[in-house]
């Protein structure tokens, strides 16, 4: 019998809807529930405990809402909370760090990777470590661009702004040569096409989005059917609905959750 239930995804706001495009695009027949922690948005300058802490409550809430399998679609949550969430959870998790890593590996010729990641992420080393694990002779030039974040949620990332922070934030990249640029942050896909405005063809981009949607398809036990797509937030969305719909390229209307008691009310 096929496993009708859905699969849980999330992240603390749009960032993770491209790793939900992904996995749609691959997986046309899976119902999905994506959920946005607007409420504790942004988790890259939070200290590890307190997102792990967020990651840990989010996937027992999307346990009771009897998911198949978790994508945790945020670097940062990734850093803080796989492992430990591993040994916790039964429900089957997979994380976006991983795959990202074994992208780049694969892609660069000259071993010499970027990373651009939030503080929280960066701060972990966890894409430094994983792509180590995979190749120790790349080198691996990491920066932490808090600001882009920002920039995305707030729907500017398609900005003069945006490509003002960007032309400063990945000059040193671009300086040491690196051939290969991760997105280490679900919310940076967004800016692929600034990026390329700013420093066209400087660097092969790699997200976690694809790589990401290509482990959950080996690892699922496929459903079918009619699927349902449900899209929650946990705080009121500002930009969510715009930026979202934009992406999917169809109206989306996301539905305010609680999950936490001093979470106000959803209206
Ligand atoms: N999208 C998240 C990530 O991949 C983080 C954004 C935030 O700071 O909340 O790390």
């Amino acid at each position: 019998m096929a496993d009708q239930r859905p699969i849980g995804i999330f992240d603390s706001g749009v960032g993770g809807l491209t790793v939900l495009r992904a996995i749609r695009e691959q997986l046309p027949e899976e119902p999905t529930i994506y959920l946005a922690d607007l409420y504790h948005f942004p988790y890259g300058p939070r200290y590890q405990d307190e997102v792990r802490g967020f990651a840990f409550d989010i996937i027992r809430y999307l346990e009771s809402r009897d998911v198949k399998l978790v994508v945790i679609a945020c670097n940062t949550a990734t850093a803080a909370a796989l492992n430990q969430a591993r040994e916790l959870f039964e429900v089957p998790l997979v994380g976006v760090i991983r795959p990202g890593a074994q992208a780049a590996v694969d892609t660069t010729k000259n071993n010499r990777i970027g990373v651009i990641a939030t503080e929280g992420a960066t701060r972990s080393q966890e894409y430094l470590h994983a792509i180590k694990e995979l190749d120790p002779m790349v080198g691996v030039y990491q920066k932490a661009c808090p600001e882009l974040v920002d920039i995305v949620e707030s729907g500017q990332a398609d900005t003069p702004y945006a490509e003002s922070v960007l032309r400063r934030d990945l000059a040193d990249i671009v300086r040491i040569g690196a051939d290969t640029l991760i997105l280490g942050c679900t919310h940076y896909p967004l800016l692929k096409p600034a990026i390329e405005r700013v420093y066209p063809k400087a660097f092969v981009l790699v997200d976690s989005a694809t790589t990401t949607a290509s482990k959950v398809v080996r690892h699922l036990d496929p459903g079918g059917g009619r699927p349902g797509h449900e899209v929650l937030v946990t705080a009121v969305p500002e930009h969510f609905n715009e930026i979202a719909s934009n992406l999917f390229g169809e109206t989306i209307e996301a539905e305010e959750v609680r999950i936490w008691e001093e979470q106000k009310a959803p209206t």
